[in-house]
């Protein structure tokens, strides 16, 4: 039975979100909660000479000053340091941990106050003297030490060779800045501390699981010891799928003091955190004069700390999008004095494809060949990489609907040869990729005789719509009405869950959910089965389904039993399933969503202003739960590209080693002004292969391809090409 699944049914936690009922982990309470304010060192590289923290002490209701010369023990193996998802070569942050400083912008203090405002006045009374040392935070001049980092890809042919021989060639390099993931929500966690020495921590994470792990192994607790509660989460983009260093400090405080601790960072605190890093593409392509690729080199150069090796694949889905014979990936990393990388929105694609298809993009100019044709000759039913089949791809629709959708027949293709008004118009292309992951996930339903059903899993809902979904998906499952429903998200005592990341979530949760109502309707089955003169007797697992309330025979509706009789036979009054759902190993395809993206510009000839006027996003990703959340997932990932190709960029001082807009006002993200139409097609692509409901998962697809669309579209509009994003004005007047 399905009446939810693939319907655009309305967010379940709309209402509490709306209301302000939803709690985010900084707006979580305690009898004698106490304040902290971070202080960030101001130098990139060198040690702590002095803190002096007398004047702060005199303050009333300044209870303590937290340094790395009077903070309680933390843990000091590397391992102990390592959370779920941390690199695996190197060596942890930990704050406050010595008097070492890697990053400008990394906590030295933490001040502890009766109130908020009290300790960030005390904060900044706090006297700190470093010694300093030369610092590196520009990439482009550290490019030459970035190192090789360990791939499993396999180059093919003799890519050299083939380029040297091509008819056409294009190489060039491009380069996305750092960005910064400004979620709304700021980093917050509030830790009540219990007289037992329990902690219950409420934290902005996309990981409960994961962080209740890294605490109890840096503070040396029992498992029973911490539990770790996300209800909700305004946001996070990756930022949060670490444990971020508030929630030590926090926990730090509380254990200092034996008392409950709330720690909210500020706007300019967050860019201490994690990054999208700096990377620079080197694309080179060779073509024959029919427009079929023969040679794709892709190298990258990236960012990382100095005590962590952070990298994501961005070359390798250039040699697995084109049939090409000869193709080599090659990522290199820089260590610089900054935070350690991280994930942010389609990490590794967002900015790896970003350089292909703007590549793909200056290919089709040489070749003097429309850019989807371009892609249409190149096009690999085959993962190019491993040589498998895909589980789907539809992409070829994606191009079809979305082209049509947009108007693209209307296009002209030399550059500068659109207008409107006073305006040049640019129509611009790409194609976009994502994986298609799903982790071992579990999910416990406990139905009860009125048919009602709570369904609960750690997982956290980052916004993305996970309550509404597996309310979907328990209520198709179990044949009861969305309203009879409640799920329970984002506690780390709940059935285990794997960070909320990767788009892997909605498919992860989904099966485990129908896995456990499995269960359910099994031992409902014998309940009924055992009732005398059973409507039901020797029918099979496999017979039966649930619906309105009922286990009913597949073969003939008439046969049923209600959930409130088989249970009421059986003198029982509620059932309690758990189960895991572990999805095979199968490395006989590859599993990836695709899409095709088509963008609008439009451009004033004097001042270089560009608007994006229309996206058209046609997305292959195989079955959508809920047309209303997965468009918005799409939406906002649009946004999020628009934001990369033309407004963010976090920028610094190399001299200092310092990033100079450290807030959203001078960290540029889009807003109301510049979105406008804004279209999703879901183009239909059932799989049988993935999973059994089919389902890909959405999110990050819808961020990969939209910069290098728009980059295509502002070089059609102007003729100009920029090859830096963001693209912002004064790159169209050089
Ligand atoms: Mo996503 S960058 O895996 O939260």
């Amino acid at each position: 039975m399905v009446n939810y699944i693939g319907t655009g049914t309305s967010r379940v936690d709309g209402r509490a979100k709306v209301t302000g009922e939803a709690k985010y982990a900084g707006e979580f309470n305690a009898s004698g909660l106490l304040y902290g304010s971070v202080i960030e060192s101001t130098i990139p590289k060198g040690r702590i000479a002095r803190i002096d923290a007398s004047e702060a002490l005199r303050v009333e209701g300044v209870i303590e000053v937290l340094t790395h010369q009077n903070r309680p023990r933390m843990a000091e193996s590397d391992e102990a340091w390592k959370d779920d998802v941390a690199p695996e070569e190197g060596s942890p942050f930990r704050p406050l941990y010595n008097d070492k400083i890697k990053f400008s912008g990394q906590p030295v203090a933490l001040v502890l106050a009766e109130g908020w405002e009290v300790a960030r006045y005390a904060a900044s009374l706090v006297r700190i003297e470093y010694e300093k040392q030369a610092s590196a935070t520009d990439l482009h001049k550290e490019r030459d030490r970035a190192f090789v980092v360990k791939k499993p890809e396999k180059p093919r042919g003799d890519v050299e060779k083939a380029y040297a021989a091509a008819d056409v060639r294009h190489e060039a390099e491009y380069f996305i800045p750092t960005e910064h993931h400004n979620p709304m929500e700021l980093f917050a966690s509030t830790v009540i501390w219990d007289s037992g020495g329990k902690l219950t921590v409420y934290d902005k994470t996309q990981g409960v699981q994961n962080v209740q792990r890294y605490l109890c192994s840096v503070f040396d607790k029992k498992a029973d010891d911490v539990r770790v509660v996300s209800p909700f989460v305004g946001g996070a983009f990756g930022s949060g799928l670490r444990p971020q260093y508030q929630v030590v400090l926090a926990v730090l405080g509380a254990i200092a003091l034996e008392r409950s601790v709330r720690l909210v960072l500020t706007r300019q605190q967050m860019y201490g955190l994690g990054y999208r890093p700096a990377t620079i593409e080197r694309l080179a392509l060779g073509a024959k004069v029919d427009g079929t690729l023969d040679a794709i080199t892709h190298e990258a150069i990236a960012v990382t700390s100095q005590f962590e090796d952070f990298s994501r694949n961005d070359t390798g889905w250039s040699a697995l999008l084109y049939k090409s014979a000869n193709a080599k990936n090659v990522h290199r990393l820089a260590r610089l004095d900054v935070p350690t990388s991280s994930d942010m929105r389609a990490p590794g694609a967002a900015t790896g494809v970003y350089a292909l298809e703007s590549a793909m993009d200056e290919l089709a100019v040489a070749l003097k060949v429309d850019p989807i044709e371009l892609r249409l000759r190149c096009y690999s039913d085959q993962d190019q990489n491993e040589g498998i089949p895909y589980t789907s791809k539809r992409l070829r629709e994606c191009y079809r609907q979305g082209a049509e959708a947009f108007g693209w027949d209307k296009r002209k293709p030399e550059p500068r040869s659109m207008r409107d008004g006073s305006e040049l118009v640019g129509w611009g292309m790409a194609t976009g990729v994502w994986e298609a992951l799903q982790m071992p996930t579990a999910a416990r339903i406990v139905l009860t005789a009125n048919g009602h059903a709570e369904v609960s899993c750690a997982a956290s809902d980052i916004g993305t719509g996970t309550y509404t979904i597996m309310a979907q998906v328990a209520a198709d499952t179990l044949g009861l009405p969305i309203e009879n429903i409640s799920i329970k998200l984002g506690d780390s005592t709940l059935p285990q869950a794997p960070v909320e990341g990767g788009s892997w979530m909605a498919a992860s949760a989904s099966h485990a959910v129908a896995a456990t109502a499995e269960e359910v309707l099994k031992e409902l089955l014998d309940l009924a089965k055992a009732m005398k003169g059973s409507p039901l007797a020797g029918a099979r697992f496999e017979d039966v389904v649930l619906a309105d309330g009922k286990l009913v025979s597949k073969q003939e509706a008439s046969r049923a039993v209600s959930i409130t009789d088989a249970m009421r036979h059986g003198a029982i009054d509620r059932i309690e399933k758990e189960k895991t759902n572990n999805f095979p190993d199968d490395s006989s395809h590859a599993r990836n969503t695709h899409s095709a993206v088509f963008a609008e510009v439009k451009i004033d000839e004097q001042l270089g202003v560009i608007r994006v006027t229309r996206v058209v996003s046609a997305i292959a990703g195989g079955r959508v739960l809920n047309t209303k959340t997965a468009h918005s997932q799409i939406m906002g990932s649009v946004v999020g590209g628009i934001g990369m190709a033309l407004h963010e960029e976090t920028l610094f001082d190399h001299r200092f080693g310092r990033i100079m807009n450290p807030n959203i006002a001078e960290y540029h993200v889009p807003v109301n002004a510049d979105v406008h139409d804004i279209k999703v097609i879901f183009v239909d692509e059932p799989d049988e292969i993935v999973n059994p409901l089919g389902i890909k998962g959405l999110g990050e697809i819808g961020i990969v391809g939209v910069a290098a669309a728009i980059a295509n579209a502002v070089y059609h509009a102007t003729g100009t090409r920029v090859r830096d994003l963001p693209i912002t004005l004064d790159k169209l007047q050089r």
